[in-house]
């Protein structure tokens, strides 16, 4: 090397403008890379606010159709609906969730109305709908989710949900099996074209707390936890054998979740398979930068935006989280 030449290579030299860091950026975040969740609640022009997760609102189905039609204006193409069941409608075997006129089920439709244009996306677990809490049919005797017995509710709640309108079913239960048996259900049932968007790996997270408030399971589910579904965190070459299955057994999109912990998850799903890769921003990881930003650690915006192009980076096709209408702006002037 020539004296008076050092350093060789200047990797500064790319970033020393505004133009030059526009060229050369590997990854860009878009609007059209983000899912909407939205919150549900009875009741008529009803917007409530949700324990620990500032500036997310449950909605009761008249003002989630306004939610959809700013979702669908700005370019958001899908929503995921999430519903807060009465209290007085839960029961041991969430048999609500299979109730054809329950409230996730009268907000596909109206949406479906309202928004023909947007794509909706329905949870399928018991959680919201049982007194446990738990996600599928529980066994006292056992302390545990019995499995097969979990699948055959599971399927009659997609196939409510489909009737009602939705477009992807996306499973959360963590049941081994599941996919396979809600495909045939579909099929069977004339619903070939909709969709089916895994939780393929979902561990038992603590970072799920505000999400339990707002569709209010947590007081059911009190102390226990969903470690017997739900993956380990220490675990990582498990998760290649989840979503193998679950592609196998005809899953059209994957979920990793949470997000940010676990952006390690994505990039080797990433790497491994060539299927669409959704990465869940889950409530307590959202909660955090929302906190944070509260107390003036970090700017939200920024931070906010630098979280959701991270998980572009990692390999994620699309991203859901909470504050999908709050970026757009963001996003727009970057
Ligand atoms: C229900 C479900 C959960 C989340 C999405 N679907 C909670 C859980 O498994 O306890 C969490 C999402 C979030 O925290 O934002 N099975």
């Amino acid at each position: 090397m020539l004296e008076g030449q050092f350093p060789y290579t200047r990797l500064r030299r790319n970033r020393q403008f505004a133009w030059q860091r526009e060229l050369v950026a590997e990854n860009h975040l878009k609007i059209s890379d983000l899912i909407l969740p939205i919150f549900l609640t009875e009741g008529k022009n009803t917007r409530q606010k949700i324990d620990n997760l500032p500036d997310v609102f449950r909605f009761s189905i008249d003002l989630a159709i306004k939610q959809a039609k700013i979702a669908k204006d700005i370019g958001i193409p899908a929503i995921m609906l999430f519903p807060l069941v009465e209290q007085n409608k839960k029961t041991i075997d969430g048999k609500e969730a299979i109730n054809s006129k329950n409230l996730i089920c009268r907000a596909v439709t109206a949406i479906k109305k309202a928004v023909p244009e947007i794509g909706i996306i329905c949870d399928v677990a018991l959680d919201p709908y049982t007194t446990h809490g738990h996600d599928g049919v529980f066994c006292q005797k056992t302390n545990s989710v019995l499995n097969d017995e979990t699948i055959e509710v599971l399927c009659k709640q997609s196939l409510v949900q489909a009737k009602a309108g939705c477009d992807i079913i996306a499973p959360s239960d963590m049941m081994d099996g599941r996919i396979m048996m809600i495909r045939d259900y579909l099929d069977q049932n004339g619903f070939q074209n909709v969709g089916i968007m895994s939780y393929a790996i979902k561990y038992a997270s603590n970072f799920y707390g505000p999400f339990r408030s707002a569709v209010g399971s947590d007081k059911n589910l009190a102390k226990a936890d969903k470690k017997d579904y739900q993956m380990d965190f220490r675990n990582a070459r498990e998760a290649i054998r989840e979503i193998a299955l679950d592609i196998e057994e005809g899953a059209d999109m994957i979920i990793i979740k949470p997000g940010m912990p676990y952006l390690d998850i994505i990039r080797s799903a990433k790497d491994n398979f060539n299927i669409p890769i959704i990465a869940y921003q889950v409530s307590g990881e959202f909660a955090m930068l929302k906190y944070a930003a509260l107390n003036k650690a970090i700017d939200f915006n920024r931070a906010y935006l630098e979280s959701l192009t991270a998980f572009k980076r990692a390999g994620a096709t699309s991203i859901i989280s909470y504050g999908a209408l709050e970026i757009s702006d963001l996003i727009k002037g970057c």
